[in-house]
């Protein structure tokens, strides 16, 4: 595997990979990276020629109060595990790169982005993640892009922006990976103290306990939030959100219907953590 620093550098690594008949697959990441990011890894190994995973702590969508200056990094161990995941091009520009002098464009995605973390973050969040995912789409313009459904709100903006803009990647969403314990991976688990690390199990039990309030298609969003809401509030969480939304738009629902997304997000001691489950009818 190559790091390279320059957009000029792997647009000419990936026009070398075209040249030789690889299909060009890119994991957008930033960075810190656990087994969750090292899944997309090897997902796009499986499927693509050549693996470009980029590695860039996005400062446009951080918030101003948010945690940009403590966000874990850790490129010289990330370069090691990407490698050993299949990675062929390590992609790790600076900031400057990324946004010279005078740059001035933003992609806004309206509507999905105006709930849940859209709405907890502030619109700027999603702004920042669409704008650099589009920039990284067209430096490296790759055939396939892969993305965790952790971050279920960020999948949907992207299949937006990539068909609104008629960018031509297929977005492959891969499953969330989880501690075995069920806590999500997260770069931002590290924040947790060993108290707040046995706390933070409880969001992934709240969507287990949801998930076992379905009977039916009927199933009502009351009852089922009403079981998640009850896990959280034993382990001492108040969640910023625990909202039952259409997987497909985010729309609110009031009945299970075939098929709900379950998203949930908390300040868990010095950690703001996110978890989602598909919910279904048996
Ligand atoms: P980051 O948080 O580093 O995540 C990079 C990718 O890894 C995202 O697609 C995310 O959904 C996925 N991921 C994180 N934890 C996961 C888990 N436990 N299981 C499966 N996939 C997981 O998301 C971002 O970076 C940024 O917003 C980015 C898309 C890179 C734009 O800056």
């Amino acid at each position: 595997m190559r790091t390279v620093r320059t957009i000029a550098e792997v647009r000419a690594a990936v026009a070398d990979g075209r040249t030789a008949g690889r299909s060009i697959g890119l994991v957008p990441t930033m960075g810190a990276l656990h087994d969750g990011h090292l899944s997309l890894i090897h997902r796009a190994r499986a499927d693509a020629g050549l693996v470009v995973v980029s590695l860039f702590v996005n400062p446009t969508q951080f918030a101003a109060h948010e945690d940009l200056g403590a966000y874990p990094r850790s490129e010289e161990r990330d370069a090691e595990l990407a490698s050993d995941a299949g990675a062929d091009i390590l992609f790790a520009p600076t900031v400057a790169e990324v946004y010279p002098h005078g740059f001035a464009t933003t992609i806004h995605v309206a509507g999905i982005t105006e709930v849940l973390d859209g709405k907890h973050r502030g619109a700027a969040h999603f702004d920042g993640v669409a704008t650099v995912v589009a920039k990284l789409f067209g430096i490296v313009a790759p055939d396939a892009a892969y993305f965790g459904q952790k971050d279920a709100q960020q999948v949907l903006v992207i299949r937006r922006l990539v068909r609104d803009l008629d960018i031509p990647v297929r977005i492959v969403a891969c499953p969330i990976v989880r501690e075995p314990d069920g806590l999500a991976m997260s770069s931002r688990n590290v924040y947790l103290d060993p108290a707040s690390r046995r706390q933070a199990t409880a969001l992934n039990r709240a969507l287990d306990a949801a998930q076992a309030t379905v009977t039916g298609p009927d199933t009502g969003a009351t009852i089922v939030l009403a079981a998640a809401h009850s896990v959280l509030t034993e382990a001492g969480i108040d969640p910023e959100y625990l909202e039952l939304r259409s997987p497909d738009d985010l729309t609110e629902l009031d009945t299970i219907g075939d098929g709900a997304l379950l998203a949930v997000a908390a300040h868990v001691g010095q950690a703001r953590l996110i978890d989602n489950r598909i919910l279904e009818a048996p």
